[in-house]
């Protein structure tokens, strides 16, 4: 069970202090949104950015990218220190070409799809990577409501993840609170990542262990 807060929410003005914070706070990865202005309307962070986060945390950098053709870009961003980058299947052409750069840069490789494209696109490329996303809002925004249809792709992946028999992680991304973690735990994620439900809190260690101990709640079950 990992938390990985997404730093679209967090205080720019102070994000040195705001990764500590989380940092002590219990997250396992910061979830750093880039996106490009194309493939989401949104424009946020670049690697010159990355490249500050680095030197500001011990914590692994969970790098998704929201931009069109990301083949161009691995490169600056591995270099950049990202530990792990995940790329959208609608973004490029060449997914098990932009795949096998990121595992080339010595980085985990992760795919990631939107709310409405179907998990069968994951299924010649699963076995190639680290890490699924299923966005459960359409990128571009922090703060957005969770769709609940995403527990049902959430579902599938697991079962597919299952099937390969190899330790991929699965994340789920967009709307996740404290009170919808079980419902994500359930359905089969095992990173959750949340920027408002994070960032808009006032003390990250009650959120983070709080969101931890809901989605093991369930877990424990199993
Ligand atoms: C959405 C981003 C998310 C977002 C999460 O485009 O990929 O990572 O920042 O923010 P919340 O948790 O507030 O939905
Ligand atoms: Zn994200």
């Amino acid at each position: 069970m990992k938390i990985s807060p997404s730093i679209l929410s967090a205080d720019f003005t102070r994000l040195g202090k705001e990764l500590s914070d989380i940092e002590a706070a219990g997250a396992d990865y910061v979830h750093v949104d880039v996106m490009d202005g194309h493939f989401v309307p949104n424009i946020t962070i670049g690697p010159f950015v990355v490249e500050a986060v680095r030197k500001a945390t011990a914590l692994p950098l969970d790098v998704h990218l929201m931009i069109d053709e990301p083949e161009k870009y691995v490169s600056d961003f591995a270099k950049a220190g990202s530990d792990i980058i995940t790329v959208h299947v609608e973004a490029t052409k060449h997914l098990h070409k932009v795949v096998q750069s990121i595992k080339d840069h010595g980085k985990k490789a992760g795919v990631s799809i939107n709310p409405a494209t179907p998990v069968n696109t994951l299924e010649n490329i699963i076995n190639d990577v680290d890490l699924v996303l299923i966005m459960s809002v359409n990128p571009g925004w922090s703060g957005q409501g969770f769709i609940q249809s995403s527990l049902k792709k959430i579902e599938a992946v697991r079962r597919m993840i299952e099937e390969t028999g190899k330790p991929i992680e699965l994340e789920v991304d967009g709307g996740i609170k404290i009170s919808n973690m079980k419902e994500a735990a359930r359905a089969g994620a095992d990173v959750f990542v949340s920027g408002s439900g994070v960032f808009g809190t006032k003390d990250y260690k009650a959120t983070i262990e709080a969101m931890k101990k809901e989605a093991l709640s369930v877990r424990a079950k199993v």
